[in-house]
């Protein structure tokens, strides 16, 4: 009886399959026989291929045209780490039909990153990021080489000049007025319960604005909130649509491509806003006085001096990438670390103090931070646990490189996977501030211990435990 039911089940299940194939062969255009010279010709080339390669192990559970995927589970930074237990510090995952190195640990980490990161530095194709950055048009997801250089040159220029360095000139007065402003905002609440998200991400999103278009919007103005949204939605989607970079034939499934269909949608109402700001700079632009982000690339354009071939959609790329790096990585990071304080208000109340004490009713400055060495630790743990973007921005090897005894060949995608000691873990924070991977030292058992406690323990109480691990590290109890 139960038998019969299965039996019955997997007929409806393959006769789906074989309608969805026909479906995506005649949107395709694909006929059964390109399909099978195809399916022959890629078997050869794999057969072949793999022979050359001396590839970290792959870990068990890889299947034919899925790879890994299915053995991921709906946790991948989880199985990644059970994996670097079990396989060791690198290791190969199939996504799809493509493998990505896995590196673990801080030696690992801080070899590919730092070291030797020029071999490390270019960007895979990915369909899905390749669709909302125009193929590489701007900075965060361009393929390595002289384009790329230029521009991440001439813009880490551009935004220095407009304050983003420590010193005379920093951006740090305007990051003050607008915690004042957030300030303020609060206090309008008059202590009752709100939901600070919204807020929030239009004070970090003002910083990136005064930065990119040289104005703030206040909190309640509709453009810009809509631009907010729509970068939380694409980064949101970004992560449930990622089955489409693996195989980008599905973007015609229906149902299967609806995250891929909400990304494209939120892209055009950023890039909407984008191009408004471009022309309403145009109308006012003086070469002489280029007041922000868009005014530098705009005298640029006109000059033609530093990026050869800059063209205005890679002026409006370049500034949407500064929308999604810099506005939800702080304000998830501070969300986060919000939650984690109301989690654990012992914590809490000892950052208040301390907060109370250092910097009292005036503003916080960067001058503070060498006197608060307690906040820096509560925010760089949120920082640890909470990695805002454990496996979405790829890398991929610019040459082939020995990494341990292994041969990993130019183009193969590097992963730096989430839950890792403290210091490997934060890529992004590894190159933002290198010193964090200098200065402090964090035993290989304490991470043991703390991992042991997030298995046991829930959420809070294990940032709680690795907090004190953190702490202890620092010095700053015993
Ligand atoms: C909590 C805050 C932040 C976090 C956690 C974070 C994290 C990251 C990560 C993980 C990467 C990828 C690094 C890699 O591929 O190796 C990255 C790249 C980048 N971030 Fe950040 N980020 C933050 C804030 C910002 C801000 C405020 C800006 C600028 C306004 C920014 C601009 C960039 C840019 C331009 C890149 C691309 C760099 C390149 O490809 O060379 N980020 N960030």
């Amino acid at each position: 009886m139960l038998s019969a039911f299965f039996e019955k089940k997997m007929a409806v299940i393959v006769s789906w399959i074989a309608e969805l194939v026909w479906e995506i062969f005649q949107i395709s255009g694909l006929t059964i026989q390109t399909f099978l010279v195809f399916c022959v010709v890629f078997l050869l080339a794999y057969v072949l291929l793999k022979r050359h390669k001396n590839l970290p192990p792959y870990p068990a559970g890889r299947v034919p045209v899925l790879g890994h995927l299915l053995a991921l589970g709906r946790e991948p930074p989880l199985k990644l780490t059970a994996w670097r237990r079990q396989y060791g510090d690198v290791f190969t995952v199939r996504m799809g039909m493509e493998d990505v190195v896995v590196l673990n640990g801080y030696t690992a980490v801080k070899d590919a990153l730092v070291d030797r990161s020029e071999l490390f530095a270019s960007r895979p194709p990915n369909y899905l990021l390749d669709a909302i950055v125009g193929c590489g048009k701007e900075i965060v997801s361009a393929r390595w080489g002289p384009e790329f250089k230029q521009r991440r040159k001439f813009a880490t220029a551009a935004l220095k000049n407009l304050g983003m360095k420590v010193g005379t000139g920093s951006i740090e007065e305007s990051i003050r007025e607008e915690a004042n402003c957030l300030r303020n905002r609060i206090a309008e609440y008059e202590g009752q319960a709100f939901n600070i998200s919204s807020d929030l991400g239009v004070s970090v999103g003002n910083i990136t604005c005064s930065m990119a278009f040289g104005k703030r919007y206040d909190y309640g103005d509709e453009t810009f909130c809509g631009l907010l949204e729509a970068v939380m939605n694409v980064i949101a989607e970004l992560g449930a649509g990622q089955i489409i970079s693996v195989f980008p034939l599905l973007r015609f499934v229906p149902g299967i491509n609806r995250a891929f269909m909400e990304v494209l949608k939120q892209n055009s109402k950023i890039h909407e806003v984008l191009w408004d700001e471009i022309a309403r700079h145009r109308e006012n632009f003086d070469n002489e006085n280029p007041r922000d982000f868009i005014d530098f690339c705009l005298l640029e354009l006109e000059q033609q001096e530093k990026v050869s071939g800059l063209t205005e959609e890679n002026v409006m790329y370049m500034a949407q990438d500064l929308f999604f790096a810099g506005t939800e990585t702080s304000t998830n990071t501070l969300l986060w670390s919000l939650l984690f304080m109301t989690l654990n208000p012992d914590i809490q109340q000892k950052v208040h103090e301390v907060l109370d004490t250092v910097v009292g009713k005036s503003l916080p400055a960067l001058s503070h931070r060498s006197q608060l060495p307690y906040v820096n630790a509560c925010l760089m743990e949120t920082m640890r646990i909470r990695h805002i973007a454990p496996l979405i921005i790829p890398h991929a090897t610019t040459d082939t490189v020995r990494v341990q005894e292994y041969d990993i060949p130019e183009g193969t995608l590097p992963g730096i996977p989430g839950d890792q000691p403290r210091e490997s873990q934060l890529p992004g924070v590894i190159i933002h501030a290198k010193k964090i991977a200098d200065t402090l030292e964090y035993s290989e058992s304490e991470f043991q211990k703390a991992a042991e406690c997030k298995k046991q323990l829930p959420e809070s109480k294990y940032w709680e435990e690795s907090h004190k691990n953190l702490l202890r590290v620092c010095g700053l109890i015993d």
